[in-house]
């Protein structure tokens, strides 16, 4: 089997505060021990809570943010290893997409040499072909390839986290670090947005770390998914499995607590119940145990440690993972659905349907190809 693209493994980082002369420091462990890789072509979403260390993982793994502890693996590389040229190098390879689109691109430059300026830097083109190359990619993440010489201000928020994007594949990244891209979208531009990664992956082979609190983007999109809580990961697999046999109570919380689509509809409170502990909280027991409906005494002894909580891979840190009921889905029954979530059901449905078909097609070429250089001659 091939090495993984990206290996995380045990990686933590703590915050330090105060200290002064008169001042007790205090230590926050906002990231705690987190593992996992992933494949060429896969999508690993990272999802949990505002304030359980998503994007501080998602910056550790570019060095944004330095690591305390633990190993970062991109493609064989130690990531925690590389000098600075080294890592200039390596950020070429692995880019990062931020949530507000604007704040990601300077106003007073025009997008054409927004897109050109990695260009230039990394010498990807001769200096004569570095327009028509801004163009192809305007025309790569749907825009008008003629609209190089606007500026930041004349494009709507989806198509400014498109220039985002067209930026980010400007360098033709392996793997793309994409932190809530679309949460600060409308509806329907995020599902746009969310079809043109898939389709993306599909057409380039670019992997993604996915940060996202929406899991029904999350759905159409990841093949894997790390559920975060208070800094470290509780359950993690397969997409499909993790959405329809959850196997640790939080990843039910935050599957229940999803909000409806359909405008009379208030899912139950207690899905939502509790508050996630603070970073400063250390642990001598289950750190989910406070907001666990399946709490009991042995949960209280000791941190469960991440372990395998049903068919490989799946991996779930509950001590009574095997003995949660089957996971009952919340059917919101799509034609109640408002217009709006509709639409945005349908695009996100079109856009696996055709990352899927893309997928297929690659695979047979890729087939056919391996048929034919082994055929004689
Ligand atoms: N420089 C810092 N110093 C101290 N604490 C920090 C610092 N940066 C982040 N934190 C804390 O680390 C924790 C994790 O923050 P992080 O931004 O990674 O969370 P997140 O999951 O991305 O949240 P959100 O969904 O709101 O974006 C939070 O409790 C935050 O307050
Ligand atoms: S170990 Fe116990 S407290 Fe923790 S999630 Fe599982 S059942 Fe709940
Ligand atoms: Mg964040």
């Amino acid at each position: 089997m091939s090495n993984p693209l990206l290996s995380v493994e045990h990686v933590s980082k703590t915050y330090v505060s105060g200290g002064g002369l008169f001042g007790q420091a205090k230590s926050a462990r906002v990231v705690s021990d987190i593992s996992f890789s992933l494949n060429r072509g896969d999508v690993f979403a990272l999802v949990g809570e505002s304030g359980s260390g998503k994007t501080t993982i998602g910056r550790m793994l570019l060095r944004l943010i330095e690591p305390d502890a633990g190993r970062i693996h991109f493609d064989g590389i130690d990531v925690r290893a590389l000098d600075a040229g080294a890592l200039r190098r390596l950020r070429r390879r692995v880019q990062i997409i931020f949530q507000d689109p604007f704040g990601s691109l300077d106003p007073r430059v025009r997008i054409g040499a927004a897109i050109a300026e990695p260009i230039l830097l990394h010498r990807l083109r001769p200096r004569a072909q570095v327009a028509d190359r801004v163009a192809e990619l305007l025309t790569l993440v749907g825009l008008d390839g003629r609209h190089a010489a606007r500026y930041p201000h004349e494009f709507s928020g989806g198509q400014r986290q498109r220039i985002a994007i067209a930026r980010a594949l400007a360098v033709e990244p392996e793997l793309i670090v994409c932190d809530e891209p679309v949460s600060a979208l409308d509806l329907s531009i995020q599902a746009q947005v969310v079809n043109l990664l898939g389709e993306l992956r599909a057409r380039l082979g670019v992997s993604y770390v996915f940060i996202s609190h929406d899991m029904a983007v999350v759905r159409h999109l990841a093949t894997h998914i790390g559920v975060l809580y208070a800094g470290r990961l509780v359950e993690t697999g397969p997409s499909e499995t993790v959405f329809t046999d959850p196997r640790h109570p939080y990843t039910r919380m935050l599957l229940a607590a999803t909000p409806s689509p359909v405008p009379d509809v208030v899912r139950q409170r207690e899905a939502i119940a509790g508050e996630p502990p603070s970073p400063f909280s250390t642990w001598s027991q289950c750190r989910f145990a406070s907001r666990c409906a399946h709490r009991m005494e042995p949960c209280m002894a000791g941190e469960p440690v991440l372990a395998q909580a049903a068919p490989a891979p799946r991996l779930s840190a509950c001590l009574r993972a095997a003995e949660l009921p089957t996971f009952a889905a919340v059917d919101d029954g799509e034609e109640r659905m408002t217009a709006a979530y509709r639409t945005r059901l349908g695009l996100l449905r079109h856009a696996r349907a055709a990352a899927d078909a893309e997928a297929c097609s690659s695979q047979r070429q890729a087939a056919a190809s391996a048929v034919s250089a082994l055929s004689p001659h």
